[in-house]
């Protein structure tokens, strides 16, 4: 099956087949990270460009690690360290990282639609690496990868999507992209961060988080991101936690096998207890690993596909 999009901009636009094929793409990469050597001649010769307007750990440092694996030369921009900081606008730092020729740009931004802006401004391709509260569509293949590899399935698995549902771009890419691959998905969080009409996207709302993970098959935590919101959205974190936050005790509401994700940084104590994110059942440091070879598979996709449409 060819690839069929020039840019990575959500899991709004990719179809099924699409996700099926990163997913499979990024289960051959994998060996690669597995070896003494990891290091493959796919993408000698192209120029990939990590522009990050946000603070990124997991994202931008595996973004690099996958475009060098793949030996692309790869080079990372960050707002405080550019001319961003002197006012130059979004358009003209990106027009004139263009006029250096990169193949790829990723790019992390918070304005939801940064990425859109750029992509139909410039010629190379732009990956979305998570715009304001819009999309992370890297994160939701990385998550979905480490669920199928865990669940040897994804149809008709239940998952629990728990916490800020509103600011989270987690939360939405992994909305449009289970419900392609035929999962129930639940999302669960206190009314004032559950967006209106989130129904209409195929999800269900519960506000009790004990409802919510009742015989789930995964479930998902979300980072509370007090750097979004009006802090009156949340009356303390101590009473967040106690009603949001999952604990070895909640967790045994859900099925004995179900595997716990969080996209990180977490905020332990919070939204997730140390004991369930260093426990059996936590596959969070397997997102992170899944993350190269999900990324690798993004970047090799985008610089090989032939007849390529947005
Ligand atoms: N999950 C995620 O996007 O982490 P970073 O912010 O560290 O990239």
């Amino acid at each position: 099956m060819t690839f069929r999009h020039k840019h990575i901009l959500g899991t709004e636009q990719l179809s099924r087949d699409d996700i099926e094929l990163i997913l499979d793409t990024a289960d051959s990469f994998k060996e690669i990270n597995a070896r003494e050597i990891k290091k493959v001649p796919t993408l000698r010769g192209k120029t990939i460009i990590n522009l990050f307007y946000e603070a990124s750990t997991r994202t931008r440092t595996s973004f690099e690690i996958a475009g060098k694996r793949l030996s692309a030369d790869t080079v990372n921009i960050t707002a405080s360290s550019s001319s961003v900081v002197k006012g130059e606008t979004l358009e003209d730092t990106a027009k004139n990282i263009e006029a250096m020729k990169p193949d790829i740009i990723v790019m992390r931004h918070a304005a939801s639609g940064a990425p859109h802006y750029l992509a139909e401004r410039l010629d190379c391709s732009v990956i979305n690496a998570g715009d304001g509260a819009h999309e992370h569509p890297s994160q939701a293949l990385l998550d979905l990868l480490t669920i199928r590899e865990k669940k040897g399935r994804l149809e008709g698995l239940t998952v629990a999507i728990v916490g800020d549902i509103t600011h989270s771009r987690v939360a939405r890419s992994n909305l449009y992209a289970m419900k392609k691959m035929g999962m129930t998905v639940r999302l669960v969080g206190p009314g004032t961060m559950m967006p209106p009409g989130i129904e209409r996207l195929g999800a269900e709302v519960y506000t009790d988080m004990r409802e919510a993970l009742r015989d789930a098959d995964v479930v998902m935590m979300l980072r509370i991101q007090l750097e979004r919101q009006g802090k009156t959205m949340l009356p303390t974190l101590r009473e967040y936690a106690r009603f949001y936050g999952l604990n070895l005790e909640n967790l045994k509401l859900a099925k004995p096998d179900a595997i716990v994700l969080h996209p990180g940084p977490m905020n332990r104590g919070v939204e997730i207890s140390s004991y369930v994110a260093d426990g059996a059942q936590s596959v969070i440091l397997d997102q992170v690993e899944n993350g190269v070879a999900i990324r690798m598979a993004l970047l090799y996709l985008v610089a090989g596909g032939e007849s390529k449409e947005a």
